[in-house]
C-alpha cells in the first residue's frame, strides 16, 4: 500500500518550476538482489548550483546507512520522511553514500524494482526510481551511471555497455526515469547491426526459457526501426548493445530505458499460432516507438513532466510515420484516426479533458493519456504540414544539434522550427495549452459561377478553460467535379481566425473534399448530401476521404436507426456492396470501409447532437445494420470469402493481414446468416491465431460457446493466448450476460488480478469491449468495475486509476445511469487508497 489519501492531494504546477539547488552528475549503484531484502548502495556525485537545501526523493525505503565524503552523516545534518531525505547544509561538492533495503517480491505496484515470473525488473518512469534509492528523481537531473548487480543469476542487465559480468557503464547523461535493471534466468535471441556511423551493435531480445521461438518478429522490427531512423531522421544508435526484455507483469506497453528497453511480453512475443495480425502490428509499432525514444526522449529529454508530450507526441508521430512507410500509408492513417477519435476525442469531450501540455497534476502517471500521446502526435503532424517537409527536417536537425544531452521544453522545440523556417509559431503554440477538440463548420454556396466556402472554428469549454482563442488549423482540401474528376488538387489552407472565406470561379458547384488525410485533429461539421458523399467514396484521390465519406454515410444511417428506428436504404447497402466487391481496392481498406462506427463512437456522436444515447438501442441498431449488410451481400459472400483465402505459410505483413481482415469481416456477416456453420468450419480449419480468433469471436456472437472449452483445452498453458480467451468471452457476450460472464471469469483460479494484462482482459473486456453490457440499466456493470478497481487500487494504483477512465463519459447518459455511474465514482473516490485513483475520481466528478 502507498500514500493513503484521506484529503484531496496537492497538485503541482508548471508555473512553479525551479531547478534543483544541488544536482547529481554521476551515480554509482551496487545492488545485492534478494526477493525480500535487496540492498542498494548508492554513491552520488553532487554539485551545488545555487543556495538551498538538497531534497532527495525516496519512498518505501529502509535506511541502512548514510555517509558524506566517506564519513557517517550525523542525524542532525539530515531529515528523513516517508517521501524525502533532506540535507540541511550540503557543501558545494560532495559524495553522498546511502544504503537502502527494499522488498521487490512484495512490490505489486510494478513501479520501481519488482519481480515478475521469477525475474527482477524495473519500471522507473515516471517517478519509480525513488522506490529504489534516494535521488533527485526528476528528469532535469542528468547523470552518467555505473551499476553493479550482485545476484546468483545468469543474466544481469543494466543500461549502457557491459564492462564486466553484471557491471555496466552508461556514458550518456540520463535522468533517473531511464534507469533499468533486469536479472534472472533468461535466454536471448541475438543479431547484429552496423550503424551508418560504423558502430557494431549487438541486439538481444531476452525472454524466459520456452519463449525464445517467439522473438523473431520483434528483432526484425528492431532492425528495420534502426535503419529507418538513420534514413529518415539521420539518427544512429550510440551504444555497443541494445537489449529488449519481455516481462509478463507490466503496467503499460513498454519502456525506453537507455540501451535496455523493457516490454510488456504481449508486445514482444509472437508466433503465427499464438499472435494475431494486430499483435504483430502492435509489436512492430511499439518496438519502433521505444527505439525512436533513444533520440526523442533519451538523448534529448524533458525538463519536467509537464513537457511529457515533447518526447511522447513526437515519438508517436515518428512511429506512425514508420508504420506508414513499412505498411500501407492509407490504412495506417485511417487506423490512427480511428484510435484518436475513439480515445482522445472522447477524453477531450469529458471531465478528464486537459491540454497536450497540462499545467497542473497531482499524479503524473494519470497524464500518460491519449491527449499527450495521440493528440501530441497530431500537433507534430500539423507543424510538419504548416512548415512543409523541408522546414520540418531543418527544424528537427537544429533541435538534435542544439539540445543533445539536455532536458528541454516545448518552447525549446518550437524555437528550433521558428528559427529554421522563419515562421511565427506563437499562435500555433496554443495547440499545446488549449484543451478540447475544435469544431470546424463548413458552409458552401454557389451562385453565378462563384463558389464560396465559409469556415468557422470553435473550441468548446473544457475544465478550467471557459474561453478559447482561435487556433491555426491546417485544412487540406481539394475539389471534385460531379463526374468525380479532381478539379482542384490538394491545397492547404491555414485557418487562423474564428471565421474565414475561400472563393473560386467555377462553372458548376464542385464537391468539396475537406480535411484530406485528416490534416488536423478537429471535428468537421459539414452537411454534405448523400450524393456528394457517394462521389467522394467512389472517386476522391485521398483514401482517407474515401473512407470518411463511407463512414459518414454509415453513421447517418445508424444515428437515424437509433433515434427513429429508421430502416436501411438500398442506396447505402448498394454502396457497401460495391465496396465489398471492388476487387481493385486493397482488402484492408475494404475491411475498414465495411466496419460500422463503434457503439461508443455512436454514443458520443448522439450526445454531441443533444440526443441522450441509449446503449441498448445503439447495440440493437448496429446489429440490425450488420444483418442488413449480410443480406445484401448474401449471394457474394462465398466467392468473396474464397477470394480472401491466404495460401501458403503465415506471413504477418500487411498484404496478407489485409486479406485476413476482410475475410474476418465477411465471416462475421456470414455468421449472421448461417448461425455459425461457416465459423465452426473456419475455427476447425484455422492454422493461425488471427483466423482462429476471428472464428472464435463470431461463434461467441452467435451464442455458440461450446468452442470456448476446446480453446481453453488447447491454450491453457499460454498466458498471452489465455488473455485473449478471457477478453473475447466478455467482449463478445450478449450484453445481458456480459457482467455475469466477467464476474464468473474473475472467480477462476487463473484470474490473477495482479497481472495487468489479465485484469484488463476481463474488466476492460467489459468496460471497453462490451459497452451495452457495461452500461446495463441496473448498474451491475458499473458496480462490478468499481469493486474491482477499489481492490486493485490497494496494490496497483497506476492500472486502477487508468482503467477508471471507463467512467469519464458518465454525463452523456440518462438520469438513471448518471446516478448509478456517479455513485460508482463516489464510492471509488471515498475508498481510494492512492492519490492516483483519488485524482481521477475527483476530476471525473468535477
Ligand atoms: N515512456 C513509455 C512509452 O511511452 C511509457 C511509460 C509510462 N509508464 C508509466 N508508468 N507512466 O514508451
Ligand atoms: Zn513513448
Amino acid at each position: 500500500m502507498r500514500d493513503a489519501a484521506p484529503t484531496a492531494p496537492q497538485p503541482k504546477y508548471l508555473a512553479d518550476y525551479a531547478p534543483p539547488p544541488v544536482t547529481v552528475t554521476h551515480v554509482d549503484l551496487h545492488f545485492r538482489l534478494d526477493p525480500l531484502a535487496t540492498r542498494i548502495r548508492a554513491r552520488l556525485t553532487c554539485e551545488r548550483r545555487e543556495p538551498g537545501e538538497m531534497v532527495l526523493d525516496g519512498e518505501q525505503l529502509k535506511l541502512i546507512s548514510i555517509a558524506m565524503d566517506g564519513a557517517a552523516l550525523d542525524p542532525s545534518r539530515y531529515t528523513l520522511t516517508d517521501t524525502a531525505l533532506t540535507l540541511h547544509d550540503a557543501p558545494d561538492r560532495f559524495i553522498l553514500e546511502t544504503e537502502a533495503e527494499i522488498a521487490p517480491e512484495t512490490n505489486k505496484a510494478l513501479e520501481g524494482l519488482y519481480m515478475s515470473g521469477g525475474m527482477y525488473c524495473t519500471q522507473c518512469e515516471a517517478e519509480g526510481f525513488r522506490r529504489i534509492t534516494w535521488m533527485l528523481d526528476r528528469p532535469d537531473v542528468m547523470a552518467t551511471y555505473d551499476v553493479e548487480i550482485e545476484a546468483d543469476l545468469p543474466v544481469r542487465l543494466s543500461n549502457g555497455d557491459e564492462v564486466a559480468p553484471g557491471k555496466w557503464h552508461d556514458p550518456w547523461l540520463k535522468p533517473t526515469y531511464l534507469f533499468a535493471l533486469v536479472a534472472g534466468n533468461l535466454v536471448a535471441t541475438s543479431d547484429r547491426f552496423t550503424t551508418v556511423e560504423g558502430r557494431e551493435v549487438a541486439l538481444n531480445v531476452w525472454v524466459r526459457p520456452g519463449d525464445e521461438g517467439r522473438t523473431g518478429y520483434a528483432l526484425d522490427a528492431l532492425k528495420r526501426s534502426m535503419l529507418w531512423d538513420e534514413r529518415v531522421y539521420g539518427r544512429a544508435y550510440d551504444l555497443s548493445v541494445f537489449n529488449i526484455v519481455a516481462v509478463d507483469d507490466f503496467n503499460m506497453g513498454a519502456m525506453e530505458n537507455k540501451g535496455l528497453n523493457i516490454f510488456n511480453s504481449r508486445y514482444v512475443l509472437a508466433s503465427p499460432e499464438t499472435a494475431t495480425d494486430s499483435d504483430y502490428a502492435n509489436i512492430e509499432r511499439i518496438v519502433a516507438h521505444e527505439y525512436f525514444h533513444n533520440w526523442t526522449g533519451n538523448r534529448i529529454t524533458c525538463r519536467d513532466w509537464f513537457q511529457l508530450c515533447l518526447k511522447e507526441g513526437l515519438t508517436v508521430f515518428r512511429d506512425q510515420q514508420f508504420m506508414q512507410d513499412e505498411r500501407s500509408a492509407a490504412v495506417q492513417r485511417i487506423g490512427d484516426v480511428l484510435t484518436l477519435r475513439a480515445r482522445q476525442f472522447r477524453e477531450d469531450a469529458g471531465p478528464l479533458a486537459h491540454p497536450v501540455r497540462p499545467e497542473s497534476f497531482v499524479e503524473i502517471n494519470n497524464f500518460y493519456t491519449a491527449t499527450v500521446y495521440e493528440k501530441g502526435a497530431e500537433v507534430i503532424g500539423m507543424l510538419r504540414r504548416l512548415v512543409g517537409p523541408e522546414g520540418y527536417a531543418a527544424g528537427c536537425a537544429l533541435y538534435f544539434e542544439r539540445h543533445d544531452g539536455e532536458a528541454c521544453t516545448i518552447e525549446d522545440w518550437l524555437d528550433c522550427f521558428a528559427e529554421a523556417t522563419g515562421r511565427d509559431l506563437s499562435q500555433f503554440k496554443l495547440w499545446y495549452s488549449q484543451a478540447g477538440t475544435p469544431v470546424v463548420t463548413v458552409r458552401e454556396d454557389f451562385k453565378n459561377g462563384r463558389y464560396r466556402i465559409d469556415l468557422k472554428q470553435e473550441t468548446p469549454q473544457t475544465p478550467d478553460q471557459p474561453n478559447k482563442a482561435p487556433l491555426v488549423i491546417p485544412l487540406a482540401f481539394g475539389l471534385l467535379g460531379r463526374d468525380g474528376r479532381e478539379i482542384q488538387a490538394t491545397r492547404i489552407h491555414a485557418l487562423d481566425t474564428a471565421t474565414d472565406r475561400l472563393e473560386f470561379d467555377l462553372d458548376e458547384k464542385p464537391i468539396l473534399s475537406m480535411l484530406r488525410g485528416f490534416s488536423a485533429p478537429v471535428i468537421l461539421q459539414h452537411d454534405q448530401t448523400d450524393a456528394d458523399r457517394l462521389i467522394l467514396l467512389a472517386h476522391d484521390t485521398d483514401p482517407f476521404i474515401r473512407w470518411e465519406a463511407g463512414r459518414m454515410l454509415s453513421k447517418s444511417r445508424l444515428m437515424a436507426a437509433v433515434t427513429d428506428g429508421a430502416g436501411f436504404d438500398a442506396g447505402w447497402l448498394d454502396a457497401l456492396h460495391r465496396l465489398a466487391t471492388d476487387e481493385a481496392a486493397d482488402p484492408a481498406f475494404r475491411a475498414l470501409a465495411l466496419a460500422l462506427p463503434s457503439e461508443d463512437d455512436l454514443a458520443g456522436s448522439l450526445h454531441a447532437a443533444s440526443v441522450v444515447p441509449d446503449p441498448d438501442r445503439i447495440h440493437a441498431a448496429r446489429k440490425s445494420a450488420q444483418r442488413a449488410i449480410a443480406d445484401r451481400l448474401a449471394d457474394d459472400l462465398p466467392a468473396l470469402r474464397a477470394a480472401m483465402a491466404v495460401p501458403g505459410p503465415y506471413d504477418p505483413r500487411a498484404a496478407d493481414a489485409g486479406k485476413r481482415a476482410l475475410g474476418a469481416t465477411l465471416l462475421r456477416l456470414q455468421t449472421l446468416r448461417d448461425g455459425g456453420d461457416a465459423a465452426r468450419a473456419a475455427y476447425a480449419a484455422a492454422d493461425n491465431m488471427t483466423d482462429r480468433m476471428a472464428a472464435f469471436t463470431c461463434l461467441l456472437e452467435a451464442r455458440d460457446t461450446s468452442v470456448a472449452a476446446a480453446f481453453e483445452q488447447d491454450w491453457k498453458h499460454d498466458r498471452l493466448v489465455m488473455d485473449k480467451w478471457f477478453m473475447a468471452q466478455v467482449a463478445h457476450a450478449d450484453p445481458s450476460e456480459a457482467v455475469a460472464q466477467a464476474e464468473a471469469l474473475t472467480q477462476r483460479a487463473d484470474f490473477d488480478a495482479s497481472n495487468p494484462n489479465r485484469f484488463r482482459a476481463v474488466l476492460g473486456g467489459l468496460s471497453a469491449g462490451n459497452p451495452a453490457g457495461f452500461h446495463r440499466a441496473d448498474g451491475a456493470g458499473y458496480a462490478l468495475l468499481a469493486d474491482w478497481l477499489i481492490t486493485l487500487d490497494a496494490s496497483n494504483p497506476q492500472t486502477a486509476a487508468r482503467m477508471s477512465a471507463a467512467f469519464e463519459t458518465w454525463r452523456r447518459y440518462d438520469a438513471d445511469r448518471q446516478t448509478l455511474m456517479r455513485a460508482a465514482l463516489e464510492r471509488m473516490r471515498d475508498a481510494a487508497s492512492s492519490r492516483d485513483l483519488r485524482e481521477m475520481t475527483d476530476r471525473m466528478l468535477g
